[in-house]
């Protein structure tokens, strides 16, 4: 029996009754079953993978095409949670665009939503996006895709002209018809006002308990990622594990430790003797 999946109006409901909306970044197909598992609300294909996953330097230069193979490994393996996939830097740029890739996230990609950086500049993106039938998330704050034109990954909306700025991005959006907004890297002030402010639920990277949801990254939380921000609670310390696993392994090869009995087959007697006959 497959798993009721997380829907926006239930998303909602936690805003009203003060209920933490849990969101996780997910990859692959492994990290959604567990996600599904762990009862996380929202799996979350962030194009941050172009840089944990892809190796990149930054997140812009991974594509749809590569998003959407690692959204349909997510959509495989998790049947719960609200299915979210973030639109690449590069192809939102215009409405007929953004909404052209917004249709293969939802039909290629499997997810149920989308999601795109940016405040009152896209409001148009979003609206003709939601128009076409698919539900918007937004992201203000530090946005990964533009932060060179916002001074680099730092914290936004310190200073109170720049606060007053993401309140009116953030209303922007709702206005606009997203069901929900990101909140990267501000003042808890600033993210506290914010999401009381809105009707739609606020999800919190690096901003605080104010907001009505928290995201992190799947590699940042288990220890996987090797450079961690001060947002970053971490959760595991999975990079050393497999390190001394594959240590491990390494020297049992060298040491002709493995395989042993347990992971190896033997021929019966008398094939064995057949086998002889022939070779
Ligand atoms: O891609 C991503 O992981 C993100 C989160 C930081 C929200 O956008």
């Amino acid at each position: 029996m497959p798993n009721k999946r997380v829907s926006i109006e239930k998303l909602q409901g936690m805003k009203r009754r003060s209920e933490k909306i849990v969101m996780l970044t997910t990859y692959d197909y492994p990290a959604a079953r567990i996600a599904e598992e762990a009862g996380v609300d929202i799996a979350f294909v962030g194009d941050s993978l172009a840089m944990l996953v892809l190796g990149h330097s930054s997140t812009v230069p991974v594509t749809l095409d590569e998003m959407l193979v690692f959204m349909k490994a997510v959509s495989r393996g998790a049947s719960a949670p609200l299915l979210l996939g973030d639109l690449p830097f590069g192809s939102y740029l215009q409405p007929s665009t953004a909404i052209e890739s917004s249709g293969r996230i939802i039909k290629e990609g499997g997810m149920d939503a989308v999601k795109l950086e940016g405040g009152k500049d896209v409001a148009a993106v979003v609206r003709a996006i939601v128009g076409a039938g698919v539900p918007v998330m937004g992201h203000i704050g530090l946005t990964p895709q533009t932060s060179g034109a916002h001074g680099g990954f730092k914290v936004q909306g310190r200073r109170a002209d720049q606060a007053r700025r993401l309140v009116e991005d953030a209303l922007a959006l709702e206005e606009a018809g997203v069901f929900g907004v990101v909140l990267e890297t501000i003042p808890v002030e600033v993210a506290a006002s914010i999401t009381e402010r809105l009707t739609v639920p606020t999800i919190g990277i690096g901003s605080g308990i104010g907001c009505d949801g928290q995201v992190l990254v799947w590699h940042d939380m288990l220890g996987i990622s090797g450079a961690y921000g001060r947002h970053v609670k971490q959760y595991a310390t999975l990079a050393a594990t497999m390190l001394e696993a594959v240590r491990a392994y390494g020297e049992d090869v060298r040491a002709k430790r493995f395989p042993d009995e347990d992971q190896t087959w033997h021929m019966a007697e008398e094939e064995l003797e057949l086998f002889a006959a022939v070779s």
